[in-house]
């Protein structure tokens, strides 16, 4: 499929499910630029999509800095004409962020809301204009199951999930008759080299067993969904929460 031929695409936050990503729409004929504040996973991703026949750009960016998605978002609009989407997809790493509302150091929390919260509007502040001036364009943002779940830690981390759907259905409201579209993906448990180091194989099985098919989401089930929304296939979907868990929840 080459869905995404002359689309110009930005993935603010590489990583497990955000090289896939960049992956993902290369494969169906964009030009993507993708950025992480670790430079090295952005230019290996870059790379292996160049090798690969794609047109790729790696950065390093920092989504919480306003300088630093400024050029990313200009940088991509010099080398390729324009911007069509972007994937808000980078997540602060806070280990404090286990912990519960009596137990959060104040300074996590505030951390996790500045990068989660403060950075992906800063992204959608940057990335909305040149979007606009082409005529419309597709934001998703990741968020996660954490939004809605409940989980008795990583209050920060849920919070900030919570508040990127306001935002993204602030977006898709405001800026729909621009030819905007905003949705949020929300990721039940992804299995890729990160996580299987850090979670132990007990609690995958489990995980596992707690899906509805019976599999272990892989960032490949999360990049079809995106390519799907960043393409015309998507031009009836805005302001929507999809979820990709397997069917582990179930929910609007
Ligand atoms: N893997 C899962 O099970 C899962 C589940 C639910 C939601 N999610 C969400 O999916 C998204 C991607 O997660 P992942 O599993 O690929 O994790 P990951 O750790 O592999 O990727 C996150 C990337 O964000 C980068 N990053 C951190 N701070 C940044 C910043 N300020 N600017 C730019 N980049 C920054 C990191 O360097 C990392 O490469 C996150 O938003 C996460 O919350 C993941």
């Amino acid at each position: 499929m080459k869905r995404l031929e002359d689309k110009v695409i930005l993935i603010a936050g590489g990583g497990g499910i955000g090289n896939e990503m960049a992956r993902r729409y290369a494969s169906e004929g964009a030009s993507v630029v993708i950025g992480d504040i670790d430079a090295a996973i952005a230019t290996t991703a870059a790379r292996d999509i160049s090798e690969a026949g794609g047109s790729a750009i790696g950065l390093e960016l920092d989504g919480s800095e306003e300088d630093s998605i400024a050029e990313a978002v200009k940088l991509t609009c010099s080398r390729f004409g324009g911007l069509d989407g972007i994937n808000i997809n980078f997540t602060q790493p806070n280990e404090g962020d286990t912990l519960d509302v009596l137990g959060i150091p104040m300074a996590d929390w505030d951390e996790v809301t500045r990068v989660n919260q403060r950075g992906y509007v800063l992204c959608t502040r940057h990335a909305l204009p040149p979007m606009i001036e082409r005529g419309g364009g597709s934001i998703v943002y990741t968020i996660s199951d954490a939004a809605y779940l409940g989980m008795s830690e990583r209050v920060g981390y849920s919070m900030s999930k919570a508040a990127t759907t306001a935002l993204m259905r602030h977006v898709a409201r405001r800026f729909g008759r621009d030819g905007i579209r905003a949705n949020a993906i929300a990721p039940g448990l992804i299995v890729h080299e990160k996580v299987e180091e850090m979670m132990p194989a007990d609690f995958l099985e489990s995980s596992k067993a707690s899906t509805l098919t019976g599999n272990l989401g892989r960032p490949s089930d999360i990049a079809a969904v995106a390519a799907l929304l960043m393409s015309e296939d998507g031009c009836h979907v805005t302001g929507q929460i999809i979820n990709v868990n397997g069917g582990s929840l179930m929910r609007p």
